[in-house]
């Protein structure tokens, strides 16, 4: 495939950025959109030209590291990490444009790396369950329903990539911390921090100027893990209830 890629450059956070054009031949379709971009770094270090910087680790969906708006869609045109995206998505021929996470509380540290510790800090603020020390305890000794512990199940795929953050108008970080919240507020485990985890969180991430949710749904759209909508309602209603509780 021969392509033309338009990729966003920016040598630093003071650095206004600008779109540059590059063009690339004879990349396989079976290779990764991440293989590609390492196709073309090769190319401009032989050239004696500066590297394209991006962020990735595992390169199989687990880490939440990877991740471009490409073609205007986080992690582009298929429904799952940008290191399992192939280039078999895309044509001969094609022009696409790439660029980094967009939102206020995500600055650009390097063309399309951005700085996403404002996710760990959502985390620090009361994503986890206090755990006492001493022996573990058996594990029958705590039943857990097996529709709570699937629907738990499913907000804790959650790898923290921050595309929810990316798609959304609002660059709201609700899906990310909502799953959160589902996932601990299901489990018995979770249940005596709940309503200070919810207002912590949430305190924390109007903190670090995410934007509010207005139930646009992009986020879950381009979810690689299909983080359902309704874990914001389940972090809505615990909200509620820690408001008529005054906590
Ligand atoms: S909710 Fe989905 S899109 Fe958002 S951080 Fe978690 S895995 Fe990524
Ligand atoms: S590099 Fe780990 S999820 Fe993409």
């Amino acid at each position: 495939m021969n392509l033309t890629l338009r990729i966003w450059r920016q040598s630093g956070p003071e650095d206004p950025g600008a779109m540059h054009e590059y063009q690339i031949r004879g990349i396989s379709e079976e290779s990764s959109f991440l293989e590609m971009l390492d196709v073309l770094n090769e190319e401009l270090f032989a050239r004696g030209e500066e590297p394209i910087a991006f962020d990735s680790d595992c390169r199989e969906g687990i880490c939440g590291q990877c991740g471009l708006v490409i073609d205007g869609i986080a992690h582009g045109p298929e429904v799952t990490t940008t290191c399992q995206l192939h280039m078999r998505s895309f044509h001969d021929g094609d022009t696409i444009t790439i660029e980094p996470w967009r939102a206020e509380a995500f600055p650009v540290i390097k063309d399309l790396v951005v700085n996403r510790s404002a996710l760990d800090r959502i985390i620090q603020a009361g994503g986890y369950i206090s755990v006492n020390t001493g022996a573990a305890p058996e594990a029958h000794s705590t039943p857990v329903p097996k529709q709570d512990s699937d629907k738990a199940f499913t907000a804790a795929a959650c790898i923290g990539c921050g595309a929810c953050v990316a798609a959304c108008p609002n660059a709201s970080a609700m899906l990310f911390t909502a799953a959160k919240v589902t996932h601990l507020h299901l489990l018995p485990q979770g249940q005596p921090e709940n309503l200070p985890r919810v207002v912590n969180m949430l305190n924390q991430m109007d903190e670090e100027g995410f934007g509010t949710c207005t139930n646009v749904g992009e986020c879950s759209a381009v979810c690689p893990k299909q983080i359902p909508l309704d874990v914001i309602a389940t972090l809505n209603r615990q909200l509620g209830k820690a408001a008529f509780q005054g906590v």
